[in-house]
């Protein structure tokens, strides 16, 4: 019983460690993206996916996004900015992304109607929150660059893109927030974690692998 209970462990342990691993950074631009297309300037339409997680319940979840609702003149609701999530459930509509024009983009909805409704939809540049201890994708706000990053353990290159930048960090944090007004089942907040901050309380962290990569 004792060797069965420790089997156990060490599996979930072997499951539930993020890899020691060295992120190696890309050149700037949507060439280092998959699908590039140099005569347009675009890549192909994708998603990004947690992998190699701290947290089985997203482990293999794909993107999706949510927005902060300010209160203007007249009482006029409007979208301050939005940011990308991760979902509590696969199945639900996925945020697309592409990169053009040298920047990562998502197809979102950006302005609100005078009754809060979501509309504007477009591909709307994402950027790392310029703020400390934040490390949200953003749009609607001026940020720094999100960049693209292989993995190497030793000299191996590990199969895969991943999103990452500040410091050259690659690892993301993973919050719960419960069901609010934006987010019927509510949703897992995620921001890059630099390499000099710690994990927060109830945060699980993972790598964003780019679809197709
Ligand atoms: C990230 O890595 C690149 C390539 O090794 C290096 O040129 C750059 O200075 C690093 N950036 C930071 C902020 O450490
Ligand atoms: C962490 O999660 C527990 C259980 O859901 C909750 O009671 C606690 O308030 C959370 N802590 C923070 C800092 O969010």
């Amino acid at each position: 019983m004792v060797s069965k209970l420790l089997t156990i462990s060490a599996l979930v342990a072997t499951v539930l460690a993020l890899p020691d691993v060295t992120p190696k950074q890309l050149p700037s631009g949507c060439a280092s993206y998959p699908n590039y297309h140099a005569d347009s300037g675009e890549t192909d339409g994708f998603l990004v996916e947690v992998v190699d997680s701290e947290n089985p319940a997203i482990e293999g979840f794909y993107d999706t996004s949510d927005y902060s609702v300010g209160i203007g003149a007249q009482g006029r609701p409007y979208m301050r900015w939005g940011y990308l999530t991760i979902p509590t459930r696969n199945d639900i509509a996925k945020t697309g992304l592409k990169c053009s024009d040298g920047v990562l983009r998502a197809w979102v909805d950006t302005e609100l109607t005078a009754a809060g409704a979501p509309t504007n939809t477009q591909w709307s540049p994402l950027a790392l929150s310029p703020y400390a201890n934040d490390g949200v994708l953003l749009y609607k706000v001026e940020g720094e660059e999100v960049r693209v990053y292989e993995h190497y353990v030793g000299e191996e290159k590990q199969p895969g893109l991943f999103l990452g930048g500040y410091d050259n960090s690659t690892t993301w944090g993973f919050t719960y927030i419960e069901p609010h007004a934006t987010s019927e089942y509510g949703n897992y907040q995620m921001r890059l974690i630099r390499t000099t901050e710690d994990v927060g309380t109830n945060e699980t962290r993972g790598f964003v692998k780019i679809q197709g990569s």
